[in-house]
């Protein structure tokens, strides 16, 4: 592969191994992320932009401010790749952003739609939640002595690996504007993983289901982050949960 590849929030559960990933297919790769060790890039801020893209044929868009600014760091991160000759930008966004009205998923279909409007070549892919997350989620709800859970809620949790898999393909490859979305093996209730994640764990809790009222928890149990048509990842919870450690918060 020609080029150098910037992976940006590439120190993150699933830019780095997007950075691994593409390593692996023998492209130069660029992590570019606040904690980087050479320069620091801050997207929201705009510094340092333009220096880590020039020479990039193509951008895999990873990092996130969790809502708190992922629209302007994207329009940072296309202004910059407009300077430097407009390499392709690959975007990961998550599958149902129209169907959950929360402020994070409004700024992550904002910044979809700036990519698409850009002028550069694109690509956007979505995905559910990662299997990281919902563990750690489960662990923070496993601290307390009975473990609260929304009612009626599901997920369909892939593997980052997966995922990364993916991105490193589409980065290769040509422009392809959104793409089908991509979702984990299988779609379990919150209970379900619980149970799962508290016999990796070695923990016992009660599992006490909580009525959660409005759009957002309506959406979520709607099922509107679900890919039921495209449970196309390999690697499932229990297997993900087989090789894990909890963290610090779970
Ligand atoms: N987590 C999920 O379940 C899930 C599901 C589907 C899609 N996605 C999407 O996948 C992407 C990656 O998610 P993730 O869970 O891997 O995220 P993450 O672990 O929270 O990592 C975020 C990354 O963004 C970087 N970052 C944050 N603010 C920045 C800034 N101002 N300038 C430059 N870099 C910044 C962070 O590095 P520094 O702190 O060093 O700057 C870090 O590398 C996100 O776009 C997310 O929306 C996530």
């Amino acid at each position: 592969m020609r080029g150098k590849i910037v992976v940006t929030g590439g120190t993150g559960r699933l830019g780095q191994v997007v950075v691994e990933r593409l390593a692996e297919r023998g492209a130069e790769v660029q992590s570019i992320s606040r904690r980087n060790t050479t320069v620091s890039v801050d997207l929201r801020k705009g510094t340092n932009i333009d220096q880590a893209v020039a020479g990039a044929r193509a951008i895999v868009h990873c990092a996130t401010t969790n809502g708190r600014g992922d629209v302007e760091a994207t329009r940072n991160l296309i202004e910059a790749a407009k300077r430097a000759g407009g390499p392709h930008l690959v975007y990961i966004s998550i599958v149902g952003v129209e169907g959950v009205p929360m402020p994070y998923y409004r700024a992550k279909l904002a910044a979809e739609r700036e990519i698409a409007e850009s002028g550069l070549p694109w690509t956007t892919l979505r995905a559910t939640q990662f299997h990281d997350l919902v563990a750690q989620i489960l662990g923070l709800a496993a601290r307390l002595p009975v473990m609260p859970l929304p009612t009626g809620f599901r997920f369909q949790p892939i593997d980052t690996g997966d995922v990364a898999d993916r991105l490193a393909a589409l980065a290769a490859g040509p422009p392809r504007g959104r793409v089908a979305d991509m979702g984990g093996p299988q779609i379990l209730d919150v209970r379900q993983l619980a149970g799962l994640y508290l016999m990796r764990a070695g923990k016992r809790r009660p599992l006490v289901s909580v009525p959660v009222p409005g759009a957002v928890a309506r959406g979520y149990r709607e099922g509107r982050h679900l890919a039921p048509d495209h449970a196309v990842g390999r690697r499932t919870f229990e297997e993900f949960l087989a090789g894990w450690a909890p963290g610090p918060v779970g």
